[in-house]
C-alpha cells in the first residue's frame, strides 16, 4: 500500500528522512501555493508567505474537522465571536449554497460543536484576494524562501537536492529561514 505523507514538510532534510523511513511520495501543500507558477491571487500568496508564526490559528472547521489558516481580520473576530455562535447554533433552511457544498455544515445543519461560518463564502473572498474576509488555510511550517514568491524549479531544486538558489545564499540568511529538524 503507498504511505503518502503530508503537512508540514518543507525541507530536503525532511523529504530525504521520509524517503528514507519507506514513504512512497511526499505531499507538500503551502510551498506550492506560494510559487510564481501557482494560479493563486497574488495576494493569497503574500498572506501565506507573510504570515508569522502567531498569525496562524487552528480552529474547527465547519465540516468538523480541525483546520489551519492565516488569523485575517475576518478570521480574528470570527473566533471571539465563536462560543457565542456555538450557542445559537440552529438548522437554516435559507442556505442558497447547500446544492453543491458540504455534505454536513456546522452553520446550515445547526450543529454547535462544529464551525459556524459560512466556508463557500470565506473561501470565495480568499481567492479573490480580500484580505480582509478571506480564509486563507496554511501549513504551520515556515516556509522555504521566507516570504519569497519563486518558481516552482527553485523549490523542488532545494527540497529534492538542498539547492539554495545563488541570490539566496548571497544574501547570506538563507538559513534564517529554514526549521531545525
Ligand atoms: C491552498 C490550500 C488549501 C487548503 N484547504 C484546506 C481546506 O479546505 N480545509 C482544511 O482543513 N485545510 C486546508 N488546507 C490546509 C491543509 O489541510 C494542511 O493543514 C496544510 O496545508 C499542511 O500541509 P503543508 O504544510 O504541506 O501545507 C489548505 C492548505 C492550502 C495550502
Amino acid at each position: 500500500m503507498p504511505l503518502i505523507p503530508a503537512g508540514g514538510i518543507a525541507t530536503p532534510e525532511q523529504v530525504h528522512e521520509l524517503f528514507a523511513l519507506g514513504a512512497s511520495a511526499v505531499q507538500i501543500g503551502t510551498p506550492f501555493a506560494v510559487t510564481e507558477e501557482s494560479d493563486a491571487h497574488a495576494n493569497f500568496k503574500r498572506v501565506l508567505a507573510e504570515a508569522k508564526p502567531e498569525d496562524i490559528v487552528t480552529f474547527m472547521s465547519v465540516a468538523g474537522l480541525p483546520a489551519r489558516a492565516v488569523k485575517t481580520p475576518w478570521l480574528e473576530k470570527y473566533l471571539i465571536k465563536l462560543p457565542v455562535l456555538q450557542k445559537r447554533a440552529n438548522a437554516r433552511t435559507d442556505c442558497t449554497l447547500a446544492f453543491d457544498c458540504l455534505e454536513q455544515c456546522g452553520l446550515r445543519d445547526g450543529i454547535e460543536r462544529f464551525g459556524q461560518f459560512c466556508i463557500d463564502h470565506h473561501l470565495a473572498a480568499a481567492l479573490a484576494g480580500d484580505i480582509e474576509r478571506g480564509l486563507f488555510f496554511r501549513g504551520a511550517a515556515p516556509l522555504p524562501f521566507g516570504k519569497q514568491i519563486r518558481p516552482v524549479k527553485d523549490l523542488i531544486a532545494y527540497l529534492l537536492h538542498g539547492t539554495v538558489p545563488v541570490d539566496l545564499q548571497q544574501a547570506g540568511n538563507f538559513l534564517d529561514h529554514t526549521p531545525a529538524l
